[in-house]
């Protein structure tokens, strides 16, 4: 059965596998599942954002549509005085970042179901970081990034990775129209993947 990654209770029989990944130097060993994002290794363009973002040691990060874990382990790792919470709308997903948390012994992270920012409403965090569920739909792309704005402090700035072809031109616009023209720009470019940091002025 083909099945979208983004289902709440995926169906999909289980099929874990294990992923070995190194990321911004920290070796990972990560649990992945059918029915979640990127089951057979971390996404390259997760890696690009991975390889790019920057914050301080102490920020309160939110990694919104986490799968099971790379980008918001990787985000704890690097913030080892601080806190990431991850969100994922998948409770595959959810089960899997919380696993994989506790196996690689990172204590700094909480993981939590939620549809966008729903359970994190009211909060507003330094970073947030995220590899959009394009599948999903524009709509939904589109609500994370001008939603970010209600939940970052200010000089805080949303990080995003997206691929040219997948419509990176149209969410630089609407960063742009959200965050003002200046507050966007385009950190780096690896293959067909964009780096976009919009900060909260
Ligand atoms: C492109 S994947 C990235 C996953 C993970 N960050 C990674 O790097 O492997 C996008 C994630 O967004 C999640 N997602 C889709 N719709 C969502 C929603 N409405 N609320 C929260 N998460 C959602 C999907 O389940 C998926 O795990």
């Amino acid at each position: 059965m083909s099945e979208h990654y983004y289902s709440k209770k995926p169906q999909t029989a289980s099929d874990r596998r294990t992923i070995e990944a190194e990321l911004r130097g920290y070796r990972f060993r990560l649990t992945s599942d059918a029915g979640v994002f990127s089951r057979d290794g971390v996404d390259y363009g997760s890696r690009v954002l991975i390889g790019m973002m920057e914050f301080a040691e102490d920020a309160e990060v939110l990694d919104l549509g986490c799968g099971y874990g790379p980008i918001g382990l990787a985000a704890a790792r690097l913030a080892p005085r601080g806190h990431v919470t991850m969100l994922d709308i998948n409770e595959r997903a959810v089960a899997l970042a919380r696993e994989n948390a506790a196996a690689n012994g990172i204590v700094n992270a909480t993981v939590k179901q939620s549809d966008l920012y729903e359970a994190v409403a009211g909060r507003r965090f330094d970073v947030i970081l995220s590899n959009p569920p394009i599948r999903a739909g524009k709509a939904v792309v589109h609500r994370i990034l001008s939603e970010a704005r209600d939940h970052l402090r200010p000089g805080g700035a949303l990080w995003i990775v997206i691929q040219n072809k997948q419509g990176a031109p149209s969410a630089k616009a609407k960063l742009q129209e959200v965050f003002g023209e200046d507050a966007v720009a385009e950190i780096g470019k690896d293959k067909g993947y964009r780096i976009y940091r919009a900060e909260m002025v």
